[in-house]
């Protein structure tokens, strides 16, 4: 390393620098279905629960509703522009096109999510079942216009 020519440095950087670009739509896309994902695997226990599929454990339902709210935050990253193609998405172009909105709804949702970390802390069963309707509700409303079926 100490006889590396300083020309050779500057190239290493360089192409580090290079590396740095916008990642590319197919990177995007698999990043926010992997996010969706990490979103779902705490969500469907807490549906079940909901739904009394399965007993009602405060202590589990706050701990997925924690990690479902920090989940969505991540989704920030996930609609880079030029991600609406390249591999297999389920994104309509209607997004883009609607960024504004958009953006509104996944806010909606972010929010939601938080409460419903909040609900669950409260242990307050008849608020946690209420909030998490208005949870899937802010899902749906964004599904409804933004994602093919
Ligand atoms: C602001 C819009 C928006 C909101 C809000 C939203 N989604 Fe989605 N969701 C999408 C879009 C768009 C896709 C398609 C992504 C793709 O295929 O690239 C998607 C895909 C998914 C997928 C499929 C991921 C996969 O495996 O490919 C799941 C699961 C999902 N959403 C769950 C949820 C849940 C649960 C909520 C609410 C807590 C939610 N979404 C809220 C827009 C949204």
């Amino acid at each position: 390393m100490l006889r590396t020519p300083l020309a050779l440095i500057l190239l290493m950087f360089t192409v580090a620098a290079t590396g740095a670009d916008a990642p590319k739509p197919e990177a995007v896309i698999h990043y926010r279905q992997s996010v969706y994902k990490v979103m779902l695997w705490n969500w469907v226990p807490m549906g079940e629960m909901v739904k009394g599929k399965r007993p009602f454990e405060a202590a589990e339902f706050k701990h997925r509703a924690e990690r479902m709210a920090a989940a969505t935050l991540y989704l920030d990253e996930a609609y880079a522009e030029g991600s609406g193609q390249g591999a297999d998405t389920d994104a309509l172009p209607a997004i883009w096109e609607n960024r504004k909105d958009f953006d509104g709804k996944l806010q909606d949702m972010q929010r939601e999510a938080q409460n419903l970390a909040q609900a669950a802390a409260s242990g307050d069963e008849a608020k946690i079942k209420e909030q998490f309707a208005k949870t899937a509700g802010s899902c749906k409303a964004c599904h409804d216009k933004y994602r093919a079926d």
